[in-house]
Order: structure tokens, then sequence, then C-alpha cells
């Protein structure tokens, strides 16, 4: 029989049954959190958990995230549940703390990722994606390979770079990559504890080797921290974020991060900020070898990048296709699938009370394919945020960064550094997909492929 050929759709986890036991839901949540929700979710303006000691409820409604992050955040901390689990690799940082210490840590951080210092950091974003290339060819050959390692590999040599001036190849950027490589693979799930229904008062125990891995890492970043401490005060500092961190002061109390708690924020720079856009990058690379016209599109546009001079910042502006690849990419594959925060005060969401300490889930990854708010929402378009759904669905039901004051400090960074590391990889390189291992997205740290996400290239 013939017929039209069918375009492609891009993976999505099979949603589990509507009605299972907490048991069942539990197993189900430990293996992935995201093939262990309903289909009901795609739907619903928020749906409530409830566990023997705490409830949970998942707000998708715009109005309520609106109210969770941007109207009262001060009322939705961060949960206490989920902070646990990073404690021992992050220690203080900025992705943990709550009330005036994160808002000091933030009047410190945020001037360093403000416009001005993004065309700073441009030329170290620019040599890692030549360096991506670089590393690349040797595999261009038509095999299969595992991609998110590579891009992995990509977003930490960025973090390197424009934290320090150091390339990953330096040795300690090289160690503390390996070790945190070995951390996640003792500490998998992100979210998990704050689903686990266990009463406050018992013992968490972090697993040994997900503390020792915390410990080698944290010594690392302090050996590279103390370092620039010191070039700070013999002048010799290059210009680059660390230094612009830990040298600017709090404009209310004109104190500065002393070394701990500048190792406390390097520790989240390097997660957050590795993790997160090598997840969105593989994925962007996956789509588009499933949609290989806008593979096309991209490579073309790729073509501003060939002077072999450094391009100037401003081309950025010019990677439009590339920027809404990556765009679209987020609403599919938003790095972050879940966010928690925990209610200070009883509130009432739409018709439940939720009492003082639930726990108020934000997931991206629902909002961004919600049935009620996007047309077509699974399929990949990244024309769409030319229509009025789409311009309406980036302002009420797109949060990839989060959104209000504790919207990520590197949202710009990532904007920019994305679409460029795209362009420059797809320029190099023509992917595609391998039929027999489609990849599956599982919430690990960030949304991964459950065996990794495999693609074949070739020179272009
Ligand atoms: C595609 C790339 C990225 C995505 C999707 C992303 C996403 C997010 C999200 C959703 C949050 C909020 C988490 C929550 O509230 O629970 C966050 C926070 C944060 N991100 Fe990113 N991020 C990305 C890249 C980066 C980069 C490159 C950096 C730094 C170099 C960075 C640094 C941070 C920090 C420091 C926070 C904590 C902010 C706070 O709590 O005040 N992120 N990010």
């Amino acid at each position: 029989m013939t017929g039209c050929p069918v375009s492609p759709r891009p993976p999505k986890p099979e949603a589990r049954p509507d009605r299972v036991s907490l048991l069942r839901y539990l197993r189900l949540f430990r293996r992935d959190i995201l093939s262990a929700q309903p289909q009901r979710l795609y739907r619903a303006w928020m749906a409530e958990f409830r566990t023997p000691f705490f409830r949970s409820y998942m707000c998708n409604q715009p109005e309520l995230v609106d109210l969770v992050l941007k109207q009262r955040p001060d009322d939705f901390p961060k949960s206490e549940r989920i902070s646990e689990g990073l404690r021992p690799l992050l220690g203080n940082s900025v992705f943990l703390t709550n009330g005036e210490v994160w808002k000091r840590q933030r009047r410190i951080i945020d001037p360093a990722f403000e416009g001005g210092r993004l065309r700073d950091t441009f030329p170290a974003m620019w040599q890692a994606g030549q360096a991506a290339v670089a590393r690349l060819q040797g595999l261009a050959t038509g095999e299969a390979v595992e991609v998110e390692a590579h891009t992995s590999h990509a977003a930490a040599d960025v973090i390197f770079r424009t934290l320090f001036s150091i390339p990953i190849e330096h040795e300690v950027a090289a160690e503390v990559f390996d070790q945190f490589r070995e951390h996640q693979r003792t500490q998998p799930v992100l979210n998990l504890g704050a689903f686990v229904p266990l009463p406050r008062w018992f013992p968490r125990f972090h697993r040994r080797r997900t503390k020792q891995t915390a410990r080698v890492i944290r010594q690392l970043i302090t050996q590279l921290t103390t370092d620039r401490m010191l070039a700070i005060r013999a002048g010799e500092a290059p210009d680059d974020l660390a230094t612009k961190i830990m040298t600017t002061a709090d404009p209310e109390t004109g104190a500065r991060f002393d070394t701990e708690e500048m190792v406390d924020q390097v520790a989240i720079f390097f997660l957050a900020g590795h993790e997160t856009s090598a997840s969105a990058l593989a994925w962007a690379l996956y789509l588009l070898a499933l949609y290989p016209d806008w593979q096309d599109r991209v490579a073309d546009e790729a073509a501003v990048l060939a002077s072999p001079v450094q391009p100037e910042f401003s081309v950025v502006k010019t990677l439009r296709v590339s920027r809404d690849v990556f765009r679209e990419t987020l609403r599919l594959y938003p790095p972050v699938p879940m966010m928690v925060r925990e209610n200070t005060c009883p509130e009432q969401l739409r018709d439940r009370s939720a009492p003082a300490g639930s726990q108020i889930v934000l997931s991206p990854w629902h909002l961004h394919r919600h049935e009620r708010l996007w047309d077509r929402p699974d399929e990949f378009d990244p024309t769409r945020f030319e229509t009025e759904n789409g311009k309406s669905g980036l302002r009420d039901a797109y949060m990839p960064f989060s959104g209000g004051q504790r919207v990520c400090t590197g949202a710009g960074f990532a904007m920019v550094e994305g679409p460029l590391i795209l362009s420059q990889l797809v320029r190099a390189y023509r992917f595609e997909v391998v039929t027999e291992k489609p990849p599956v997205p599982v919430a690990h740290l960030t949304v991964r492929g459950g065996d990794g996400i495999w693609l074949r290239f070739t020179k272009r």
C-alpha cells in the first residue's frame, strides 16, 4: 500500500496508566520521572499527589506558575527536600539558598552575566566550538556515535574557558569533568528526594561514593579558586567570569565572596552550566538529523562563520534559524524538566487547599507540551514562534530557564552558546539518525536519552 510520507515525531516517553498504587508509582519514579506520570498531566491545570507524609501539587496553569515564580516568589522558596541531595557538592550555592543569603549572592553574580559581559565571553565560546569541531573530526566516518558525551565535553569546555580562561584539556579542568561524571553515576536522579514519602526526621544517607566524589570535585575547584584569588591580589588575573565575580562587591553591604562561598558558586556554574547546555545541544543535533531540511537551513545560514578570522559577537544575531531550532529544542526537551518549591503559608490553589510545607511542582516538561496551550504540542516546528499561538506560548507556557527573580542566571549566556555551537557543528558535519537506536527521553539530572543519543555524521 502506498500513502503520503509520514513526518517523524520527536521521541516522547510512554505515559503510565492513569491509576497505579503508591508503591508502583515510586518504582516507576525511581526509574524515570517522565514516564512515571500519567497522560492526563498534558491536559490538566493542576494535579495533587498525596503520600503518607506530605502532599505535592503540580501546577500547569499559567496563572499558578506566575503566582509561584513571579507574584509571590518569596512565599514559595526552593524545596529543602530537593536541596538535600545536592548539598555535598553544591554547599551554599545560589542554586540552593533562599531568602537574604540568596538575594546577596545574586547581587554579586548577576552583573557577570549581563549583556555587555556576554560580548566579552564570546571569543571563549567560539574557541570551545572550534575545539569541539576539531575533536569530532576523527569520528566523522558514518559510524554510530553517542553524541551526548561529546556535547558534554564541549559544554564543560565553554564553562572552563569563560569562567577560568582554561580549556578542558587543562589538568584540573579535565579532572573535574571526569570526577563529575563519576559523581552522576552515584547519584543519578536529581529530584527523587522530593517525592520519596519519608518524614522529615528520617535520616538521609548520601551514598559514601557520592560524598567522596563531591569532596574531590570541591578540592579541585578550591585549588582553581585559591590560585585565582592570589592572581587577583597580584594584579595578574585574566578578565574572565571568575575574576569578575570575585572582585564584585555587594552593592548593599560592600562584602565580596570569600574562597569557600566562591567554591560553592563555581560548583553550581559547572553543574548548571554544562549539564543543561549539553543536553539541549545533543537533542538539537538529534532533531536536525530527524529533519534534514532544517539541518540544511542551519548549515546554509552557518556559512557566515566560514571566514578564517574569528567572527565578532554581532554574528550571533544573524544565526536566526539556529536560534529558532534551539528554542524549539528547549520546548520539546527542556533540560530541567521539573522544579520544586515549598509553600511557607497555607495556599488555595484552584479548588485545592495546600497546607504549608507542601511540595509545589512546576513542570516545564508538561507545560511545554500542554495540549490546551500549544497547537500540535508534540511536533517539531521552529517556525511556530512566529504564529499567534507560538507567541502566546512563549509568554505563558515556556520556561526552560524558569522565570521571575530566580530565573537562570545563565539564560542569556546559554542562548548565545547553544545556537553558536550548533551552527559551528552543523557547518562542519552532516548528522544522520541511527534508525536502530532511537533515543527515549528520561529525566536524570537533566533530560537525556535513556541509552544516550546516537547519530552518524560525516564531513560536509
Ligand atoms: C540550556 C541551558 C540552560 C538551561 C535550560 C538552564 C535552566 C535553568 C533552570 C530551569 C533553572 C532554575 C532551576 C530551579 O529553579 O529549580 C536554572 C538555574 C540556574 N542556572 Fe541555568 N540553565 C542553563 C544554563 C546555565 C548556564 C550556562 C549557567 C551558568 C554559567 C547557569 C547557571 C544557573 C544558576 C547559577 C542557577 C541558579 C539561579 C538561582 O536559583 O537563583 N545555567 N537554570
